[in-house]
């Protein structure tokens, strides 16, 4: 049980199941970011849109750049109409919304800031009965600052709960989201804490669970006996996208592995847990992190591949290379792509390698999971052309993005005489099984944190897990000098990446 939720509480079981938003406060900091525009606000306005917000709501903006309510109102309007995803902008409702709107100035590091923000906090309780989420989307620096503002100025406890979401990065490194979880901590208690990863609010990623664990055909094949190795793909077309200053001190390991993609990887390698409650989850996400093999940094060139893409081609548009790009360093030695071969020491996965890759500037954008099962015991027939790789028909792709759905590969005989096999495809699409417009990662979390179920959230022992199973590789590339560029913008990455399957006698898939 977590903070007192879900358990034998008929009201809490009402929320669980309707998901009804109790009155509340929203403060962002960081208001005057990216993140704002293109996900927190549309993802706000479209759960106003679906009359999930409650009656009396109010949600505040805040960051350094002066500005009245009513222009912050119209930015945020301008940026909801670009970035809403597959709905409408209704004008009438964004008139009742843009009325819960709110904006205050201030530097971060000013305790009068936080002063005057209770204040205006106050002037709303009688509607929002003290409740309130603050969510943290400014630059990661200023995340202790925040949380020891709230504190000082008594924001952090109040009438109602309250609750912090945390933005990625979470740190830098294991030390620093180990110090960023204790300066939370010291605030906040654990159960108060959000670390939001946005994959976990994918619809397809938490589609993973009720596929493994929802039928019974999966669960018993789901293990070292039948499968083979695991690749994880998350390729982007996209560059560093004005972000280079970012990424520069970021790279591929940091910006996608080591958060995103390990809780892809641990949905879908955990245990099932006993219910589907927040903390039993939780901890069976934390279980399979702790389970990842943590390799010596002597070890890390034949567990991990670093690139980073050169000029190039991406469809028909010419791409400078990432050195390139504005705010990066001519000579950086950051990965903009990482592949990394992970073993789950556990009963369940020994011996199974999980590949898991992703990076900037490759031919398409597509996520997905595709695991391999092993060969049938015996080969009766004769394959089309004798390729190794299609002596393993049985493949089950489980597709994130952007044609969500999954597909089963397997042996067909081919029509007319003999004995002649080709893989074929059983295929589930979402959107034409559905037909219904899926909400956005952030919508699901945001309505997560506010009726206040962490199930999608990332707690403190799976990030310091996921920190720990990356460190040696940051460690070992930050003492190389790495021959970049090492692959061309447009193609599927570096050599040496098919290299690190190629000694498994594998290969990648191209998606
Ligand atoms: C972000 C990374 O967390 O995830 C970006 O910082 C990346 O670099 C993005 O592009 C990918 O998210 P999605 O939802 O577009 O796959």
């Amino acid at each position: 049980m977590v903070n007192g939720m879900f358990e034998g509480n008929p009201f809490q079981d009402a929320l669980r199941f309707e998901r009804r938003i109790p009155p509340c406060a929203v403060v962002i900091f960081g208001a005057n970011g990216d993140l704002t525009k293109r996900k927190l606000m549309p993802a706000l306005y479209r759960l106003a849109f679906e009359r999930r917000m409650p009656l009396g709501y109010v949600i505040y903006g805040n960051s350094r750049t002066p500005m009245s309510d009513e222009q912050f109102r119209e930015k945020m309007k301008r940026a909801v109409k670009e970035f809403l995803e597959a709905s409408p902008f209704d004008e009438e409702l964004w008139g009742e919304f843009a009325r819960t709107l709110f904006y205050v100035a201030g530097d971060l590091h000013q305790p009068h800031f936080y002063e005057t923000l209770a204040t205006r906090l106050q002037a709303h309780e009688a509607h929002t009965s003290g409740n309130v989420l603050f969510y943290l989307s400014t630059q990661p620096s200023h995340y202790q600052a925040v949380v020891a503002g709230l504190h000082a100025a008594g924001l952090a406890t109040g009438s109602g709960w309250r609750r912090v979401v945390v933005e990625k990065p979470f740190g830098y490194d294991l030390k620093s989201a180990k110090a960023l979880n204790s300066a939370l901590q010291a605030v906040f208690p654990e159960s108060s804490i959000y670390r939001i990863d946005h994959y976990l609010g994918k619809e397809t990623v938490q589609n993973i669970l009720a596929f493994r664990f929802a039928n019974g055909i999966f669960e018993p094949l789901w293990n070292r006996r039948y499968v083979n190795h695991v690749q994880i793909t998350a390729a982007e077309s996209i560059g560093v996208e004005g972000r280079g200053s970012y990424y520069q001190e970021s790279g591929a390991l940091r910006d996608m592995i080591q958060n995103h993609l390990l809780q892809v990887l641990a949905t879908v390698a955990m245990e099932p847990s006993a219910v589907f409650e927040p903390t039993a989850v939780r901890d069976e996400r934390a279980k399979l992190l702790r389970s990842i093999r943590i390799p010596k940094e002597s070890e890390v060139p034949n567990y991990a591949v670093a690139g980073q893409y050169g000029p190039g081609r991406v469809g028909n548009q010419e791409i400078a290379g990432f050195r390139q790009e504005p705010g990066v360093d001519p000579e950086s030695q950051t990965d903009t792509y990482a592949a990394v071969k992970f073993q789950i020491d556990n009963w369940r996965w020994a011996g199974v390698p999980f590949y898991v890759r992703t990076g900037k500037r490759l031919p398409k954008r597509v996520t997905d999971i595709a695991i391999q099962f092993n060969a049938a015991p015996l080969s009766l027939f004769s394959n089309d052309d004798g390729d190794p790789y299609l002596a393993r028909p049985n493949l089950l792709i489980l597709r994130i993005q952007p044609e969500e759905g999954i597909s089963l590969r397997f042996f067909s005989k081919v029509p007319g005489g003999g004995m002649r096999l080709r893989p074929v495809s059983m295929d589930f699409n979402y959107g034409s099984s559905f037909g219904v417009r899926t909400p956005t990662a952030y919508e699901t979390l945001l309505l997560d944190a506010l009726v206040g179920d962490p199930t999608l959230y990332t707690r403190q022992d799976m990030v310091e897990a996921s920190w720990a199973a990356v460190e040696p590789i940051l460690n070992y590339w930050a003492s190389q000098k790495f021959d970049f560029p090492n692959y061309e913008a447009g193609s599927w990455g570096p050599k040496a990446a098919d290299e690190l399957l190629a000694r498994d006698g594998h290969r990648w898939r191209r998606p």
